[in-house]
């Protein structure tokens, strides 16, 4: 699904990663956590093509990411979801449309989609929220309609990066719980985050692997968790 080969990053001062190896099977779930500046982001950004590898190859859905034109890029994009680290919304529309707003641009609004939209919004508490524009939002608030907007189009793969900074423990066992019952539905998941109570709490409901990135390196980490 998605595949690294010896990746490389580097922001042009230097490698920030080098050698990361590692297949993303379907179905699999990952965490991904290692410290502040590690590169979390930029690993992420490197299994979307928001990135491209200075060295080393990142395979997508069975493309060499570097081979890849704008075009093949965006029609990637509509089978991940992505949950950004800093979920940016567009201000004048409201919380539900811009969940919705991965549907209106593909063309696949409609009956069906209302229903699983109202389903989604009710599971990440935001019902109540539906009419309320982005910039009166609640830092939480924000992120679960982020990751409510990550899923609507139900893709193939999601990568979330600190889905859960924001949020109360409640809360973020509600939206690990969404991202297990997408697993068991298929789903190949990849979370990024800080929170190693949540990856104990995710290892006593789905078989996760758990990543390292440290000295910019990939280890598998999880024994002492
Ligand atoms: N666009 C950029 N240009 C130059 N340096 C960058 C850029 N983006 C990130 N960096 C640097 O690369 C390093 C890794 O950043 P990254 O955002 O991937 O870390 P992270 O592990 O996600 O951190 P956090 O846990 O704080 O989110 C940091 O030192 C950061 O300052
Ligand atoms: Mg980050």
């Amino acid at each position: 699904m998605i595949e690294l080969k010896e990746a490389a990053y580097g922001y042009g001062g230097g490698p920030l990663l080098s050698d990361m190896t590692l297949r993303l099977a379907p179905g699999s779930f990952h965490f991904l956590t290692g410290p502040s500046g590690a590169g979390k982001t930029t690993f992420l950004k490197l299994c979307y093509a928001d990135l491209r590898a200075t060295g080393g190859s990142v395979t997508i859905f069975g493309q060499e990411s570097a081979e890849m034109s704008r075009d093949e890029i965006a029609r990637t994009r509509q089978r991940m979801g992505v949950v950004h680290q800093d979920c940016e919304f567009l201000d004048h529309l409201s919380l539900k449309e811009n969940i919705a707003l991965p549907l209106t641009v593909t063309g696949r609004g409609g009956q069906a989609q209302e229903a699983n939209l109202s389903d989604l919004m009710g599971w990440v508490g935001l019902s109540a929220r539906a009419g309320a524009l982005p910039p009166e939002l609640s830092g939480g608030e924000r992120q679960r309609a982020a990751l409510a907007r990550a899923v609507i189009t139900d893709p193939d793969v999601i990568l979330a990066d600190e889905p859960t900074g924001n949020i109360d423990w409640e809360m973020s066992l509600r939206l690990l719980q969404l991202l297990v019952e997408l697993n068991r539905m298929g789903k190949t998941v990849l979370v990024a985050t800080h929170d190693l109570a949540l990856i104990r709490a995710a290892k006593a409901q789905v078989s996760a692997r758990v990543l390292r990135i440290a000295g910019g390196r990939l280890q598998l980490a999880g024994a002492e968790l």
